[in-house]
């Protein structure tokens, strides 16, 4: 035990050292492990990541998070090296959305404005108006004229309860992420039963059944937020386990209850790919430069002004 500390404690001083002379900053999303969420210079949810990245002086960006944030990061800074700790760490959600078939879908569906969550690959990004994350969805529906049709992609629960909180209608692709579309309603309820004073709070990612039981639903950033705010003194957390780490910190004396999911494997809901991010990942591509993230520039042109709306608009709604 004490040799793990003592291996961790040099582990993030060989890191400070480092980022220190390498002028790096390291990001890290609410989802990652807490030591990788206690040592990053800026935690947050999708939303306040690219802001985050698209002001950042830093020569190097290593983020603690998944492909495509580091690939938004990428489009933010082409002239910057961007690095993931680990080059597997995938999302099953943009996994959904393979470029090809969304503009299949996109050629047959001529005449919408086309909005896609963050949670996709560079190309989609490329192929689409206007990007949001769960933070600012809403207002982005909002912000479309009434009138002009909207492609909604990939995440059919986001764009279900955003099509309903808007009242528009969109066409909605039928994808879905892995963690938040397996959350058990029995489990919840059940853990409800037992806790009976709890507030259910959930991602909009997940199944309308869940959202319909919940409290409040929110993003990552949101759900934060409401945990401090609320007067309540216990939660239920439909969304990755990760950000309870944030929650206990910052309300030491509430309690916070993982939604358990549906394998029945755990007792809650893990994202492997976040989890696939260690401070020994992240000492090792900071020191040797590597798992860089590359992509085309003609999609970064392309993909940089769908971003940049999602920025723009943000900025409007004070986000
Ligand atoms: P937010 O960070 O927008 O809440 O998205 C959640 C998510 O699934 C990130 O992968
Ligand atoms: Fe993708 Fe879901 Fe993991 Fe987020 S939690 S990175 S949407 S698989």
């Amino acid at each position: 035990m004490i040799n793990k500390k003592q291996d961790t404690d040099s582990l993030i001083e060989k890191i400070n050292i480092l980022r220190k002379e390498k002028n790096a900053v390291i990001l890290a999303h609410y989802y990652v492990d807490s030591e990788i969420q206690d040592i990053a210079d800026f935690t947050g949810d999708s939303l306040a990541l690219s802001q985050q990245v698209s002001k950042t002086t830093a020569d190097i960006i290593v983020f603690a998070g998944v492909h495509f944030m580091a690939e938004t990061a990428k489009i933010l800074c082409p002239e910057k090296k961007v690095l993931l700790p680990d080059l597997n760490s995938g999302c099953s959600l943009a996994d959904s959305c393979p470029d090809d078939e969304f503009e299949k879908f996109i050629n047959e569906n001529p005449g919408h404005i086309v909005i896609s969550y963050v949670n996709t690959t560079a190309k989609v990004k490329a192929l689409t108006d206007i990007v949001c994350t769960s933070s600012n969805a809403e207002q982005i529906v909002k912000s479309i004229p009434e009138g002009k049709k909207i492609i909604f992609g990939p995440d059919k629960n986001l764009g279900n309860y955003i099509s309903k909180v808007t009242d528009r209608e969109m066409l909605i692709w039928n994808g879905a992420c892995h963690v938040h579309n397996e959350f058990s309603l029995e489990g919840i309820l059940e853990l409800k039963e037992k806790n009976p004073f709890a507030k259910i709070i959930s991602h909009p990612e997940c199944p309308k059944p869940i959202l319909t039981v919940s409290d409040f639903v929110g993003s990552t950033k949101a759900l934060i937020d409401f945990s401090i705010s609320d007067n309540s003194s216990e939660f239920i957390v439909a969304t990755e386990p990760g950000v309870l780490h944030q929650m206990k910190k910052l309300s030491p004396f509430k309690t916070f209850f993982a939604a358990p999911g549906n394998t029945g494997e755990c007792a809650c809901n893990e994202c492997e790919f976040m989890k696939l991010n260690s401070l020994e990942k992240i000492y090792n591509c900071l020191l040797n430069e590597t798992n860089e993230i590359i992509l085309d520039s003609e999609i970064i042109v392309k993909a940089r002004v769908s971003i940049d709306k999602m920025l723009e608009i943000s900025a409007k709604f004070n986000l």
